[in-house]
Formats: structure tokens, sequence, C-alpha cells
């Protein structure tokens, strides 16, 4: 079932989405050429925490921490290690969320550490842009497979691929809920948007082959070819005035 959320709900469901997204700013401005992936975690817990909301992906489905740090050939779901250090060159994708008030929100961007390679700008501008295009495309009366040509389209027309495997979400007062938002599909299928509906969008984007693995740690999914991935996120309401993104600082 889709759940759709009243203005005072969504009152609410902003400050967890305000807290997600300045902790994402945060921890964004913290890559740096050695700095680890466990320290721009804990920064981002400690955001988190500093401004009375939760890290919501701690302990779901047993995940040990509050972002998922994913480096290069690394699509997402990373986990924060004080052994993994960031050198200049890496593209850094950073996905984390807070509840806060019984809402959860979520959002993801990748960033660059020090100076990257101008194949690597591509990907990231193309999987930003992207994003914004699937946003665009989540107006009332709608489908979800509007939001995934959207995003498809953009993206494949500029030589990338989509990954399949994993999707957007719903998401309310469970970090994951209907319905589920791919980043590919065709224009006027699937669930009828609404007001009152709030996504998950985020398109992952590789550089080469669309296919990807689970490292055995469980967690971490890396491009099968090696080829860079990008991945950006918004938690956005569907309203009679169009689509708002929440994550905003
Ligand atoms: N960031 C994922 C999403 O966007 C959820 C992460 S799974 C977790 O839906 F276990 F790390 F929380
Ligand atoms: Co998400």
């Amino acid at each position: 079932m889709i759940s759709l959320k009243t203005g005072s709900e969504l009152k609410v469901m902003r400050e967890a989405c305000r807290i997600a997204a300045g902790a994402l700013q945060t921890a964004g401005k913290a890559v740096r050429p050695g700095i680890s992936t466990a320290e721009i975690d804990k920064i981002a817990e400690e955001y988190i925490l500093s401004q009375g909301g939760e890290p919501n992906f701690k302990n779901y489905s047993g995940y040990p921490a509050t972002a998922c740090i994913s480096i290069n050939n690394e699509v997402i779901h990373g986990i924060p290690s004080t052994k993994r250090i960031l050198r200049e060159g890496d593209i850094v994708s950073i996905d984390l969320g807070a509840k806060y008030g019984g809402y959860h929100g979520d959002n993801a961007a990748t960033f660059a550490c020090g100076k990257i390679s101008d194949e690597a700008k591509w990907l990231i501008d193309t999987t930003r842009e992207s994003l914004y295009k699937g946003i665009s495309a989540a107006v009332s009366g709608g489908r979800i497979g509007d939001i995934a040509s959207a995003v498809q389209e953009y993206v494949e027309a500029r030589g990338y691929s989509v990954v399949r495997k994993f999707v957007g979400h719903g998401i309310g007062t469970s970090l994951h809920e209907a319905p589920e938002v791919p980043n590919f599909g065709t224009k006027g299928r699937g669930p009828r948007l609404l007001p009152g509906m709030t996504l998950a969008i985020e398109p992952m984007i590789n550089q080469g082959s669309s296919d990807v693995k689970v490292l055995p740690d469980g967690w971490t999914v890396l491009t099968v070819d090696g080829s860079l991935s990008a991945h950006f996120e918004h938690t956005v309401a569907i309203t009679a005035d169009g689509p708002k993104i929440m994550t905003y600082a």
C-alpha cells in the first residue's frame, strides 16, 4: 500500500529530511585525501545526533554504520572503515538518512576527492542531472514510469547505464515503503503519482555495464566491469503544486 502524507505529516518529515541533508552536506565537506570513511561516518552521525535525529541506516537489516560510503567502482552500501583511506582522484558516494518525529529522510550524493578526471566529473554531473530529470517528472497524475523513463533516457543518451538491481522507494514512517521507484522503465506505466506521496528517487549510474555484484561482506555493491559508478538521491514529496524536494539543508 502506498501511504499518502497529510500536510502536518510532511512538516515533520521535512525536519527529518533537513537533518539528513545537513548531515550529507557536512559529510561531503569532510571528503579529502587522507581521511578514512569511518571518520566521515562519525562526522555524519554526530551531526544527526546534534540535531535531535537518529541515524536510520544503523541496524537496518543489521547495517553497522550511519552512512554508506562507496568509492569509485563501488555502487552503493560501502561500509565505512578506518582502513578505507580516501585518495586524490577518488569519487565518493555518501548515502545517509535520519529519523525524526517518527519520519524518515534519505539522501545521497557523489563527491570528488581532490582533483578528479574529466570522465569522473562527467559521470557525476550526468547522474546528478538525471536525478533532477526524474524529480521533474514526479508530478501528480503521472506514473512511476514517468520518473523511471526520464532518468533512463537522460542517462543512456550520454552513454552510461542504469543499475537495475537496486531501485528507489517510497519513504515515510518506514525507510523503505511502497512503491518501488526504478531508474528504468516506460512512461505512462506503473503506480499513479498522487499528492502526499513521498518518494526517495535515487539513480545509481555506471560508466560501463549496468551489471553489479555484492561483496562477501554482504553489503558492498560493485560494478562487475570495474567501471566507476555515481549515486544521487533526494526525498521528494508529490504535491498539487508539483514535486517538492524535502532533503535540502
Ligand atoms: N541508502 C539505502 C537507500 O537509499 C538504504 C541503505 S540500506 C542500509 O534506500 F542498510 F544501509 F540502511
Ligand atoms: Co534510499
